[in-house]
């Protein structure tokens, strides 16, 4: 039988993944020991620097009874180009799940394409789905269910906003995505939306009524040299309290961090009473350990 794949946020149907964000919650609530993964290995391939993607599973994999192996390109053979291909289908006959954060996203695509065990995409130039799902187990956990509610995303279309993209059709909320010209979201997936989403210019109106602003770096891993160039693009695009104030008066603010103070948003809104950042990030671990028990024990 092939074995599930979280390439994207759309590989789960809708059921799947409100499933997975209540089980999430409850995971959050128990105490004790729960082992469902003991004896199991998850291996870990980061091309980029994470902190909350390393640490969340590695931590759920232990908690679980399994463990996680961290493999970085530096040290691997797949830095001195063994194919794609190929180290999917050796370590799919060693590990029983893998996590992979990539340059680029058809690396995850190939990985999964040759697995013989769950491969599960923590970040890729074009999605970072794990993180959305924390994001929604969030606004589950501080207002209930998301169906009907509006999301403001102000900033760079990027693999965050991407990810919003899929989450507005899986999970029936209107996305208002405001980002500067030439820093859109992919044509495909604006196409794919439709009416889940709305595009704008104007921070201002993309966050008016919404129950929850979200925004993310201005320069994403591997586009540092671009800083100075997405510094004057979005110089206008920055979640301050004045946006704050347009949005419903018990709007969440959401980051995946890690943050910039003072450029995508205002010390005052990150540090400030409508910030939900710390339980945001405290939820790659719950999210990610009803992820793994889903695709890892399977029924
Ligand atoms: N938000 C997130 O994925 O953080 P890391 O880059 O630290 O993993
Ligand atoms: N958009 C950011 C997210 C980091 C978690 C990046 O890709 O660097």
């Amino acid at each position: 039988m092939n074995p599930r794949h979280y390439v994207t946020f759309m590989d789960l149907s809708s059921a799947e993944i409100r499933s997975l964000i209540h089980r999430a919650i409850e995971l959050k609530r128990s105490k004790g020991i729960y082992e469902p993964l003991k004896n199991k290995v998850l291996g870990m391939i980061f091309e980029k620097s994470s902190t909350r993607t390393r640490v969340s599973f590695e931590t759920g994999m232990i908690q679980f009874g399994g463990g996680a192996i961290f493999l970085s390109p530096r040290d691997t053979q797949l830095g001195r180009g063994e194919p794609v291909e190929d180290s999917a289908r050796v370590l799919s006959r060693m590990v029983d799940a893998i996590m992979l954060r990539t340059i680029s996203h058809r690396t995850v695509e190939i990985f999964a394409e040759h697995s013989r065990v769950p491969v599960i995409n923590g970040l890729s130039d074009r999605f970072h789905p794990c993180q959305v799902l924390a994001d929604m187990q969030t606004y589950f956990e501080k207002r209930g269910d998301i169906l009907g509610k509006t999301v403001a995303w102000v900033g760079d279309g990027n693999n965050m906003c991407q990810t919003y993209i899929h989450a507005a059709q899986q999970l029936g909320f209107t996305l208002n995505i405001a980002c500067p010209a030439g820093y859109d979201p992919e044509p495909e997936l604006i196409e794919q939306a439709g009416s889940c989403i709305r595009l704008s210019r104007d921070p201002m109106e993309a966050v008016e009524g919404a129950n929850m602003v979200v925004t993310d770096v201005w320069a994403s891993m591997g586009q540092e040299e671009e800083q100075a160039l997405r510094a004057k693009a979005f110089a206008n695009y920055q979640v301050d309290s004045k946006l704050m104030a347009a949005a419903a008066p018990d709007a969440l603010f959401m980051h995946c961090l890690p943050a910039h103070r003072g450029e995508e948003v205002s010390a005052d809104v990150i540090d400030g009473p409508q910030s939900v950042i710390w339980d945001e990030a405290e939820n790659r671990l719950h999210a990610q350990k009803a992820l793994l028990e889903f695709l890892m024990t399977p029924a």
